[in-house]
């Protein structure tokens, strides 16, 4: 088990429901930094004792730094929230890892006691600012990335399938189906309520609405559906579709993280702790394969095994990529440990917001599963990473 000077734990984590990108969306009329407001006012809310000048860096990911995005979101939102000038804050880009990352980077800076309560968070309105808006790449990058379709994530799953045929569109689908049924399931029984914090927006025709449920999840998906899909990425022979690849969405996740200390001496009751983070980089034509390398690199920290982990969290970019991910781990396609809850290809995958968005579900599945002591949180990122996070339950009871 790593070395830490200071335990770190997680206070809280909460959301804004995901929209779907683009008109349609409900957050087509919302900028980005008032998706973070109302996450801040919420944590204020649901801690009592906590104050805004507790909080000592604001520390937010976020992919496409420009426009609403740009001018280091991560400083404006608490001044936007109204906490005041003290709090100082930061964006950080690991593309889709951008949020993990700051929770990552918050983390080690508590761990060796540079601050005790920091907020990290990540934010991406991909409906504003769309994946790769105003690139500019090297000229070789796309040589020494492996060739072009390094640039396209979904070409990159297109990719996994190529080099590993043994996961074919069928499983694939089958997969989806599972994410979507799951995802149903977990909403109706009210999995998501705790964790969404509503925010009121004005529709594309000018109506005013609550945003607080998930926009992206189709609860009617069946096999039949996906089978009929058109594959974007390859005119010919492609097995990545709509159905079973992760969406393009609007959304905010942040989470509130203190030393063990600190949290104990404000009275706060902490949900889990944070135990070890590693990070991995791999070929990056195949981008989504990275997740393992980065999982046995941070069970390795960790002194834990596969075995070990009660919940794991993967964030499914694609499905191809996550039933690589299960079989190179030794799990089942079904395993009742893996996105228990569903994940991104149902909930939708707003970049920098999904790291986030993997730990309030932890957090809940945490919750209601005192049973369960370990939980690992995995991305694939574009460019060739994967991220790995493992947490322990303080509710951790042996029965
Ligand atoms: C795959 C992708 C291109 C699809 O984008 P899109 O065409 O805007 O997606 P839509 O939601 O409009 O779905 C396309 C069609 O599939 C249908 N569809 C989507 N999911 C479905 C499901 N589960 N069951 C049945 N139909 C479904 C939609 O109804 C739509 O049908 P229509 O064209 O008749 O209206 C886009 O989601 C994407 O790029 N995803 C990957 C994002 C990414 O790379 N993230 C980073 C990861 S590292």
């Amino acid at each position: 088990m790593p070395n830490h000077t200071t335990d770190v734990v997680v206070i809280d984590a909460v959301r804004t429901a995901f929209g779907r990108a683009g008109e349609k969306g409900i957050f087509w009329n919302t900028r980005a930094e008032d998706l973070c407001i109302p996450l801040l006012r919420a944590l204020i809310s649901r801690t009592p004792g906590l104050s805004p000048d507790m909080v000592e860096d604001s520390i937010w990911g976020v992919t496409n730094q420009i426009g609403e995005q740009g001018g280091t979101i991560g400083r404006m939102i608490p001044i936007l929230a109204e906490w005041g000038w003290e709090i100082p804050g930061c964006s950080i880009d690991r593309m889709c890892a951008s949020g993990l990352t700051a929770i990552g980077f918050s983390t080690s800076h508590i761990a060796c006691g540079m601050a005790d309560c920091l907020l990290a968070g990540g934010v991406e309105h991909m409906g504003h600012l769309p994946m790769g808006y105003m690139r500019d790449s090297h000229p070789r990058a796309e040589e020494l990335l492996g060739g072009p379709s390094a640039f396209n994530m979904g070409m990159t799953a297109e990719n996994i399938h190529d080099r590993f045929p043994e996961f074919t569109k069928e499983m694939a689908d089958k997969y989806a189906l599972q994410s979507q049924q799951k995802a149903a399931e977990a909403i109706v029984a009210g999995k998501m309520d705790d964790m969404i914090v509503p925010v009121e927006v004005e529709r594309a025709d000018g109506t005013k609405m609550t945003a607080d449920k998930d926009q992206h999840p189709r609860p009617e998906t069946t096999l039949e559906g996906l089978a009929k899909l058109k594959t974007p990425f390859r005119e010919q022979g492609g097995r990545v579709t709509a159905g079973n690849a992760s969406g393009l969405n609007d959304g905010a996740a942040v989470t509130l993280l203190m030393s063990r200390e600190a949290a104990e001496q404000s009275g706060f009751r902490p949900s889990m702790r944070w135990v070890a983070t590693a990070v991995a980089g791999v070929d990056p034509t195949i981008m989504g394969t990275a997740p393992v390398p980065a999982t046995e690199k941070v069970l390795a920290k960790a002194g834990l095994t596969m075995e070990d982990m009660d919940i794991i969290e993967i964030n499914e970019a694609f499905a191809v990529q996550a039933l690589y991910f299960l079989d190179r781990m030794g799990l089942k396609h079904d395993d009742p440990r893996v996105n228990k809850w569903g994940g991104a290809i149902a909930y939708g995958h707003p970049l920098a917001a999904s790291g986030p968005r993997l730990v309030a579900f932890m957090k809940g599945l945490f919750a209601e599963n005192p049973d369960a002591r370990y939980g690992l949180t995995t991305m694939c990122v574009g460019r060739g990473q994967g991220y790995s996070v493992i947490w322990e339950n303080l509710r951790y009871s042996q029965v």
